[in-house]
């Protein structure tokens, strides 16, 4: 089995691409993002919970997080593989994934993607999106949260892999296509 994660700061291209990478592996895209909107939308508990958190840009309690993936992949035994879009955002959250990759049969997270693209395009990128989407959080408010919480929160998630020699980076800037094109060449001579 596969497992990838996407990392990058709000705006970095994580879903665009993971959409792509997850049909081209064939392996299950899993945005912890993405799962959250789905609470909200359906007016779970869990989703009135998490609606102000995500409103503000601050990230959701780290078991929280974790008992969605654990149930996603726990569902999908058959699964080829798993795309994480934005997770884990702590290092916390990546312990966790850890241990629970290596009960799950020795797996261990093959690599973690970092898009990299500045402040400025970032802003512009989610400005653009905004206007599309909608999204609770792509505000200015939303977004310097977001930023200060990646900063400060998430960052570290990316010493914890290069330590272990799984941390990969692209260059964020360049098109879709060639940011796609870039991915799998990492993905391939692993
Ligand atoms: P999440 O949904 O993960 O949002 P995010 O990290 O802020 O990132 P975005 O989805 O905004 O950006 P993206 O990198 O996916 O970019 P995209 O492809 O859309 O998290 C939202 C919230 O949920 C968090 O703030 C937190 O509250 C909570 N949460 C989620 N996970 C959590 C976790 N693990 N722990 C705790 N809380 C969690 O692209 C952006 C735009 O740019 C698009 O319009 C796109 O078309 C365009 N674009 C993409 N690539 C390019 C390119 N190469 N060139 C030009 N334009 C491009
Ligand atoms: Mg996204």
């Amino acid at each position: 089995m596969l497992f990838l994660s996407l990392f990058g700061p709000p705006g970095a291209g994580k879903g665009t691409q993971a959409q792509k990478i997850s049909e081209k592996y064939n392996i299950i895209h899993l945005s912890t993002g993405d799962l959250i909107r789905q609470e909200i939308a359906k007016e779970t508990e869990l989703g009135r919970q998490a609606e102000e958190i995500i409103r503000k840009g601050q990230l959701l309690p780290d078991d929280t997080v974790m008992n969605m993936v654990y149930h996603i992949i726990g569902s999908h035994p058959e699964a080829n593989g798993v795309l994480f879009d934005g997770f884990p955002r702590t290092v916390h959250q990546a312990e966790m994934l850890d241990n629970y990759l290596q009960t799950l049969g020795g797996h261990v997270l093959d690599a973690l993607i970092s898009i990299e693209v500045p402040k400025e395009e970032l802003i512009r990128r989610i400005q653009g999106r905004a206007v599309l989407e909608g999204r609770s959080d792509d505000t200015l408010e939303g977004l310097e949260n977001r930023f200060r919480e990646y900063d400060s929160k998430t960052i570290p998630v990316a010493d914890y892999y290069r330590k272990q020699n799984r941390y990969y980076s692209v260059d964020g800037l360049l098109t879709i296509d060639e940011v796609f094109r870039d991915i799998t060449g990492i993905i391939e001579r692993e």
